[in-house]
């Protein structure tokens, strides 16, 4: 499905970090961002953005649930990037949800952040928490309403889901006046998500990777580090290759300069089709969370 939407729009691979999709409303969107869950650190927020931006990173991640919304709102605005050549996605807790506490939520967040409008705004996710779970259905219909109301007032660009599956977006999609343009999920090449991934191509809504790199883990996988060595590069290289080469925009997170600069660089090579087949079926891991189950208490 990804390759379909590849093919729809004749977008060929992307030849460099600072290249774009486009969503289905025409906002363009790089095809890496830099992801930022779990850098606590004051100085490791700003510093490690302002090394990502320097890398040619145009695209930033957060949410207020990472509680760093202050120091990467900080690096956007101190980075000498102007901020219309940034991306800067934001995303509504699970207890902010509903139409006038995800007004607020927003509001909160930009403030944090220091700009006045996000590149894109997410539900971060679809059944939490434990006290809304018999109610899913309304709370999450009213948080859309909220995001449509920030849509139409300009102060977001796009609006979307993470962690939504396709029975979340379907039921979205009944009382919504726009589909979502983006499904933020977790994705790596031991968890595929197939189901999502067709229906929000069929719906083209674009997918983006969290956790691209397994949390680290997939690392270790003996045939990503196989073909690590066969094209000569690492096999975090090669998640975030074949990550981008099925038109989904991987999201890796690094405080390390090193690695920073190691998972922007992925557009020298091209994995074969037969290799992406064999990264396509390594064994499945189970999910960080269940989106029907997660609780974060
Ligand atoms: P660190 O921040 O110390 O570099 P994911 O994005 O899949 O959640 O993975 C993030 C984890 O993977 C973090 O623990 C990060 O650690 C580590 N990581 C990020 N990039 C690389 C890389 N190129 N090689 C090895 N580990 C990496």
């Amino acid at each position: 499905m990804a390759n379909d939407r590849r093919k729809k729009r004749r977008i060929k691979y992307p030849a460099s970090i600072g290249d774009s999709y486009e969503l289905y409303n025409g906002v363009k969107i790089p095809c890496v961002g830099f992801g930022t869950y779990q850098v606590d650190d004051e100085d490791d927020a700003i510093r490690s953005v302002h090394t990502a931006i320097r890398m040619g990173y145009r695209h930033i991640d957060t949410a207020s649930y990472y509680a760093n919304e202050k120091c990467i709102g900080h690096a956007v605005n101190s980075c000498g990037v102007p901020r219309s050549s940034l991306f800067v996605t934001g995303k509504v807790w699970n207890t902010d949800r509903g139409y006038e506490t995800t007004l607020k939520a927003f509001d909160r967040s930009l403030k944090e952040l220091g700009l006045d409008y996000l590149d894109l705004y997410l539900i971060h996710w679809p059944a939490n928490p434990k006290q809304f779970r018999e109610d899913w259905i309304t709370i999450n219909q009213q948080t859309w309403k909220a995001l449509e109301k920030l849509y139409a007032d300009g102060l977001v660009r796009a609006i979307g889901v993470s962690n939504f599956t396709p029975k979340y977006i379907s039921v979205l999609m009944e009382t919504a006046k726009m589909r979502p343009m983006v499904d933020q999920v977790e994705y790596h090449p031991g968890l595929m998500r197939d189901e999502t991934i067709e229906f929000c191509g069929e719906h083209d809504i674009m997918i983006e990777a969290w956790s691209p790199l397994g949390r680290g883990f997939m690392l270790e996988n003996p045939t990503l580090i196989e073909l690590g060595r066969k094209y000569h590069v690492s096999a975090a290289q090669i998640c975030l290759r074949w990550e981008l080469q099925k038109g989904i925009i991987p999201l890796p997170k690094s405080v390390k300069d090193y690695r920073i600069r190691e998972n922007a660089d992925i557009f020298h090579f091209e994995i074969s089709h037969d290799d992406m087949k064999k990264i396509d079926s390594i064994e499945r891991v189970p999910a960080k969370h269940n989106p029907d189950t997660a609780i974060f208490d």
